[in-house]
């Protein structure tokens, strides 16, 4: 992908779900700082235009987009509002995803199982979809989609949870198989695999012990950082992983060695 403005993704038209908070905000600042004129979408608008006037007051290019990307029209609609801006779209970063709460299998309903599957698996079908074709047209396309350790391996040191590990699995196969559909268009497909990241939102719900015990478990004896991720994401977003793809990268301070 060359481009003419400064930076590793200078004038890469980028989306960024999730974009709020978290791991999702470091990607999409750190795409900024490269360069990428970026998409902040977040359900919760207000936090999404604090990381877009952020971007853009380091002198950064954003666009500010409310949206509940486990829904088709929403992700339609922030789709036509990022060709309306900018024309075309370059990469994609599936970031939404999580969960609430902890539960056994046996009290886990229905609804449940479909919120979490919806929040971690379809939203990335959807944006998938909304961009596959503009990507195919111009033969050119990062998509990068954040799964998690628990996708790939219950932790043994953490509670796991079933639904959760089970969308996240299933994250890292849709991105196998959209790297082998995709790839004849010149279009990558990847995961970047977490493990427990140190976010506001981790240090929000646990206290300074446990935050100690999870990183004495890592054999590098440390917790990752939200900006661990967003490099990784990076470098599959850049010219140098131009044929890197369905690839899932750990990031994990040896968390899951797999
Ligand atoms: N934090 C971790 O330890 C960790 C570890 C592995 C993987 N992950 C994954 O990384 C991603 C980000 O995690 P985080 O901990 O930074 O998240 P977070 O909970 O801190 O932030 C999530 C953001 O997503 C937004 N959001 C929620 N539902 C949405 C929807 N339907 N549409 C659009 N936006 C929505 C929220 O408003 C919030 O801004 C998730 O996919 C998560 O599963 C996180």
């Amino acid at each position: 992908m060359s481009s003419d403005k400064a930076g590793r993704l200078g004038g890469q038209i980028t989306i960024v779900t999730a974009a709020g908070q978290g791991l999702g905000e470091a990607i999409a600042t750190t795409f900024a700082r490269e360069g990428a004129s970026v998409a902040v979408v977040d359900i919760n608008l207000a936090e999404a235009q604090r990381v877009g006037d952020e971007i853009e007051a380091a002198g950064g290019s954003a666009l500010v987009l409310e949206a509940d990307v486990t829904k088709s029209p929403d992700v339609d609609a922030m789709v036509k509002a990022v060709l309306e801006r900018w024309g075309t779209i370059d990469i994609l970063v599936n970031g939404a995803g999580g969960f609430h709460k902890l539960a056994p299998i046996t009290e886990i309903d229905e609804e449940e199982w479909d919120r979490v599957i919806a929040l971690n698996l379809k939203t990335a079908f959807l944006c998938c979809k909304a961009v596959a074709g503009i990507m195919m047209e111009r033969k050119k396309g990062r998509i990068i989609s954040i799964s998690s350790g628990a996708g790939i391996a219950p932790n043994p040191h953490a509670p796991s949870y079933l639904p959760y590990g089970s969308a996240k699995a299933g994250l890292i196969g849709l991105t196998k198989h959209l790297a082998k559909e995709l790839g004849p268009y010149g279009i990558t497909a990847n995961c970047v695999v977490p493990g427990t990241t140190l976010t506001p939102r981790v240090r929000k719900v646990r206290d300074a012990a446990s935050i100690e015990n999870i990183a004495a478990t890592n054999p590098m004896r440390h917790l990752v950082e939200p900006e661990d991720s967003a490099e990784a994401a990076l470098f599959l977003a850049s010219e140098e992983a131009r044929y890197i793809t369905g690839v899932s990268l750990n990031v994990n301070a040896g968390n899951l060695i797999v």
